[in-house]
């Protein structure tokens, strides 16, 4: 035997015994895993394939499998990782019970060029606690309260840009007028995107999303040295320039106002005159803050925030303000343009609240009575989330219904297919507003629907999205009927 064969079989026993030694590691880790129902998956690569092949038609390929395996849980091998998709109300409501289950799993790791150490993104659960600690306030209902009138100025700037018996492709429109939302009130800055100031952001944004999905299913992309060397980095690191330039500018804004509303206060101080009230709403005073003014507050106090960190908290408000709503707004406008009776029945409502007069601000209590257009866009959250997938990593076994997954497995609470899932809402597919009647919601597990999430690490903004989709659709409707 020569040399080199002496050598080739040694490198073989050294490769075998390192493979055996990985699996006795994960004995019971694979035993768990194999017992899961799951697509047939292939050696090495598991079941990448059908989703790195047709990225954009994830949905469309979760849905199928979700079909095929009742609603899960759905074992697939992503490599050598176990990713379980979790589909029906009993088994969400057993993680969400869980309070052990926060971490959220690398794969997040993708949104961190730009949402970095944010909310959003934070694997650290002490630091992630205590950020979160400190923003709910900036969400409270006194300050949303205060938000209405700019969801109501920015509405009426969008509506003043359609023409009666134009087509128009709102998207884009609306991802300005969010965007504005979103910076004039959980920032207190006012970056006129409506007027052509925030393409370049919203495009960043874009841009910087879909390649984040697409490296999440395309495994030879999630590598960062390898990514590094693709053309597509190009195009990332475009988007990430526009989308920090614009946030920096946006603090930075905010920066110089706080500071000449400080200087302002100490000359009246220092002149005593206490004429000018303190009815800023932005200032430090005592009262409950908005979102930047607390993270900037924060600088001065026990705790100090780096820019990066401010920057990073900023792009995440920023984000799921603007790309969340959007997206259901959009899907609303749609909906009823398609469902003339369903519109039919908002414009009714919103007559009754309003009536002709289209100068009137909402209020809090308007907003409540508009009981029918709240099921429409729950309905329209049910059938299109704008986040439909969200993960975590097992902290330790977890017994489902009828299954046990191993600790350390990566659960997907796969939102687009629970929403779907018959024995929760007959006839899944079709548009109707009343299964959010309340006699329909009795009868229904509170988990089969949560698209904002569930437990600890839910959504932060939701009071604010439904009042910020509120107002925005009866304002569009107060001008135009759609078609
Ligand atoms: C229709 C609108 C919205 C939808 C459907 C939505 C949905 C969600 C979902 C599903 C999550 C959990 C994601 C996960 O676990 O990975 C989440 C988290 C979050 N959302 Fe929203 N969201 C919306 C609007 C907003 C708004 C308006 C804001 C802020 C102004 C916001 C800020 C956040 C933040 C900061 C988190 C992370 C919370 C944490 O981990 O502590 N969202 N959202």
């Amino acid at each position: 035997m020569s040399t080199w064969e002496l050598r080739l079989i040694l490198i073989g026993i050294i490769l075998l015994l390192v493979y055996l030694r990985y699996r006795k590691s994960r004995k019971r880790f694979l035993e768990l895993g194999a017992k899961l129902p799951g697509p047939f998956s292939l050696p090495v690569v598991g079941n990448i394939l059908p989703f790195a092949m047709r990225p954009d038609d994830c949905m469309e390929i979760g849905m199928k499998f979700c079909i095929e395996f009742n609603n899960g849980p759905i074992r697939f091998w992503f490599l050598n990782e176990l990713i379980v998709f979790v589909a029906k109300p009993q088994d969400v409501e057993i993680l969400f019970s869980n309070m052990k289950h926060l971490r959220k799993p690398w794969q997040y790791r993708l949104l961190k060029p730009f949402m970095g150490e944010g909310l959003f993104t934070n694997s650290d659960n002490a630091m992630w606690r205590l950020h979160r600690k400190m923003i709910t306030p900036a969400f409270h209902f006194s300050i949303l309260k205060g938000f209405l009138p700019i969801f109501f100025q920015e509405a009426n700037i969008f509506a003043s840009k359609i023409k009666c018996g134009e087509e128009v492709d709102v998207f884009p429109m609306l991802g300005l007028c969010a965007l504005d939302i979103i910076c004039r009130t959980a920032m207190g800055a006012n970056v006129h995107s409506q007027d052509g100031k925030g393409k370049e952001f919203v495009k960043g944004m874009e841009t910087l999303l879909q390649i984040a999905h697409w490296r999440l299913v395309k495994p030879w992309m999630i590598n960062d040295t390898i990514f590094s060397m693709l053309p597509l980095k190009k195009k990332h690191d475009e988007g990430l320039k526009n989308v920090f330039r614009f946030t920096e500018s946006v603090i930075q804004e905010k920066r110089q106002k706080l500071n000449s509303k400080k200087s302002k206060c100490n000359n009246n101080n220092n002149n005593n005159n206490n004429e000018e009230k303190n009815d800023d709403k932005y200032f430090l005073g005592e009262r409950a803050l908005p979102f930047l003014d607390l993270m900037m507050a924060m600088d001065t106090d026990e705790m100090h925030l780096t820019d990066e960190q401010l920057r990073d908290e900023a792009i995440t408000i920023i984000i799921g303000g603007q790309e969340t709503t959007t997206t259901e707004l959009t899907f609303t406008l749609l909906m009823l343009a398609i469902h003339q009776n369903v519109q039919a029945k908002v414009l009714e409502e919103i007559d009754l609240v309003f009536g002709s007069d289209l100068s009137h601000t909402p209020t809090i209590e308007d907003l409540q009575k508009l009981e029918y257009l709240e099921r429409v866009l729950k309905e329209v959250m049910r059938l299109y989330p704008s986040i439909p997938y969200f993960a975590r990593v097992l902290e330790e076994e977890v017994t489902l219904s009828n299954y046990t997954l191993p600790k350390d497995c990566i659960v997907t609470i796969f939102s687009y297919g629970l929403h779907r899932h018959p024995e929760s809402f007959p006839d899944p597919d079709r548009f109707d507003p009343d299964r959010f009647l309340p006699e329909h919601c009795r009868s229904r597990s509170p988990f089969a629907f949560i698209p904002f999430s569930a437990g600890p690490r839910n959504c932060i903004g939701q009071k604010y999205a439904m009042l910020q989709m509120k107002t925005v659709i009866s304002t569009v409707l107060r001008h135009f009927r759609l078609s």
